[in-house]
């Protein structure tokens, strides 16, 4: 027993030798050592600084900033970790520095979800990154592309509508944004890159798949900066990372071959796979597989996070709320819903946007960047391979660089008047975000619509708490509840402006209930589930349930029912005497009766 604890001992004394030298042979034999490094706290052997990183990590990291200067290192780890937090030293890392720094860190998830590091946002800097770069311009953020995925956005924002309005038609109810808004961006994505509905049950397991790999990616792994851990798989980590990886590749792969079955679409990955065919040996199914991964992880979670602080912002602002509904009522009215070629009439709802991510930027420190050689910083050696990180939170809530930081005021960027200030939500130079344009527009036409469409109010007297929680993309501690009324006009609308992009595709009738496929704007199969009754008043009433999400009570009149019937026969080829072309005809007529 004695022996077996005397061997136990001598071989933590060995590990922790070990361990030990790792540590001293990479902090003294940095070539580096003896130039001028940013400054840096003391710190302890082996872990660095890795104790003194509270969460968030954008105000521990500001806070040492007041006390080191804006541009300092710190250990984390074995690895060096510079934080740039003004203005002009981050001008010199995207000008002077900018084709330096477009590496990115190779974290092990980067391995696993980035496929190897072939995916546009851990590819290192080089040609391949350059294509893809290119290749997303052209197939998917191009003007044209983004015309042409317009219609997607609109559908989901006008489902958005119709599920909000399902309880707020009469009276203030009360509704809980983020997951609605974390839906609505989902949905977005997913169907520009497949014309799938992301309704579907297997769209839903992924989604579950998105969280853990954005909680994977989010919990720092501790063997990205100590080593040794890495080696032993540490709190079995990467096992986790390479079971979610093979859950999320294997979606990917049946979304790519169902695609190649019918090619007869207009989706991101019918693109990427009819350049498949031309060119086999470059876009390979890793590629698009890669693509696709950085248009979900890039682009939902960012853009979900600004609409919820936005309506956060707004509902604490009442004043500001009332100014964007008067701009929306002036260009756009009440006629119709907005759409994306409004935005650029909608001054201040851009205004309000980008004073939400001034305030709350969605990646607080940018992506993190990594030299490819040694550079200076405002003087300092940046030694290669260190990894930089840019605080844009302390940036833009910097006194010496904004009036009075805190405060939520869009007028400051009236009329172009904050141009030259550092505003750097998407980040800055090459490696700066791609999606930024489709960001602006679905975040606009999200806000927008929900602003023409709804009063909102807050849940209590007291102010909405804005404090961030933990997560990479800087969400809301506490999900976003709030008070939402339908203004008079929206059910007339959005009846009419649904009714004139939907076609039933077919249809079950059981008993009373009817289940119904509808196809909305050109390209998605809903399912609906048609109920009928009445409400006791002379009024029949049909219940209509999307499945998997409730939608809407919609009253219609005896006389607008045989209207309805007539329309049916005259545009459909259902079959008019039964329930499901009563559907399809109350969504071709809308509520115009
Ligand atoms: C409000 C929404 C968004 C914000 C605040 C945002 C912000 C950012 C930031 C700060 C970066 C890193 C820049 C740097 O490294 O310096 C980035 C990179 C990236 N973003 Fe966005 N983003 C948003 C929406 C989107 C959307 C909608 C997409 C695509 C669907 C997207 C795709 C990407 C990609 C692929 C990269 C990596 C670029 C590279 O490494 O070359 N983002 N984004």
């Amino acid at each position: 027993m004695e022996a077996s604890f005397q061997s136990l001992s001598l071989l933590s004394s060995l590990l922790f030798l070990i361990i030990s030298l790792i540590y001293l042979s990479s902090v003294l034999l940095t070539p580096n050592r003896h130039r001028k490094l940013p400054p840096s706290p003391p710190s302890l052997p082996i872990i660095g600084h890795l104790h003194l990183l509270k969460p968030p990590l954008h105000r521990t990291l500001r806070r040492l900033s007041q006390s080191l200067g804006p541009i300092f290192s710190l250990r984390f780890g074995s690895r060096l970790v510079v934080v740039v937090s003004s203005p002009s030293a981050v001008e010199e890392c995207f000008t002077k520095n900018d084709v330096v720094l477009a590496n990115r860190p190779m974290f092990l998830a980067g391995k696993y979800f980035g496929y190897n590091y072939t995916s546009v946002i851990t590819s290192p800097y080089g040609a391949h990154w350059r294509n893809l770069r290119r290749l997303m311009s052209l197939e998917i953020f191009s003007a044209s592309r983004l015309n042409g995925s317009s219609p997607v956005r609109q559908a989901e924002t006008k489902l958005l509508l119709l599920d909000l309005s399902k309880n707020s038609s009469e009276k203030f109810s009360k509704v809980e944004l983020k997951s609605k808004f974390s839906e609505l961006s989902f949905n977005m994505i997913m169907r520009m890159i497949t014309r799938f509905t992301a309704n579907s049950k297997e769209a839903e397991e992924f989604r579950d798949v998105v969280r853990e790999v954005a909680r994977l990616s989010d919990t720092s792994n501790p063997g990205d900066f100590v080593p040794v851990l890495r080696w032993i798989d540490f709190g079995g980590h990467e096992k986790n990372l390479e079971r979610i990886q093979g859950k999320m590749d294997a979606f990917f792969r049946g979304l790519i071959d169902e695609h190649r079955r019918d090619k007869s679409n207009d989706s991101v990955i019918d693109h990427l796979v009819s350049l498949q065919e031309s060119q086999p040996e470059y876009y390979t199914d890793e590629i698009i597989k890669g693509l696709i991964m950085a248009m979900i992880f890039a682009g939902t979670d960012t853009s979900s996070v600004t609409m919820e602080w936005a309506m956060a912002l707004l509902v604490n602002h009442p004043e500001v709320l009332k100014k964007a509904r008067v701009e929306l009522d002036t260009h756009v009215g009440q006629d119709r819903l907005i759409d994306e070629t409004d935005l650029s009439k909608l001054n201040y709802l851009q205004c309000i946007i980008l004073e939400t991510l001034r305030l709350f930027p969605a990646a607080p420190l940018l992506v993190p960047h990594l030299p490819s050689s040694d550079c200076t910083i405002g003087g300092f050696v940046v030694p290669r391979d260190t990894i930089l990180l840019v605080n844009a939170w302390a940036i833009h809530r910097d006194p010496k660089v904004w009036d009075d930081p805190t405060s939520f005021n869009p007028e400051r960027f009236k009329n172009g008047e904050a141009e030259g200030h550092m505003l750097m939500p998407f980040g800055m130079g090459r490696r700066a975000c791609p999606g930024s344009s489709l960001a602006h527009r679905a975040v606009g036409v999200g806000l927008g619509s929900l602003i023409q469409c709804f009063e909102w109010e807050r849940v209590s007297e007291e102010a909405v708490d804005l404090s961030e929680g933990q997560g990479l993309t800087m969400p809301k501690l506490e999900p976003l509840e709030v008070m939402c009324k339908a203004r008079a006009f929206l059910a007339s609308v959005i009846g009419r402006e649904l009714g004139m992009v939907a076609v039933v595709v077919g249809s079950l009738k059981q008993g009373l209930w009817t289940v119904t496929m509808v196809k909305i704007d050109g390209g998605l199969v809903e399912v609906w589930i048609m109920v009928k009754g009445s409400n006791g008043g002379g009024l029949s009433v049909a219940l209509l349930v999307k499945i998997g999400a409730a939608i809407h009570f919609f009253p219609f009149s005896h006389c607008s029912f045989s209207l309805l019937c007539f329309a049916a026969m005259a545009t459909s080829d259902a079959n008019p005497s039964s329930d499901f072309s009563l559907i399809a005809l109350f969504l071709l007529c809308g509520f115009s009766c």
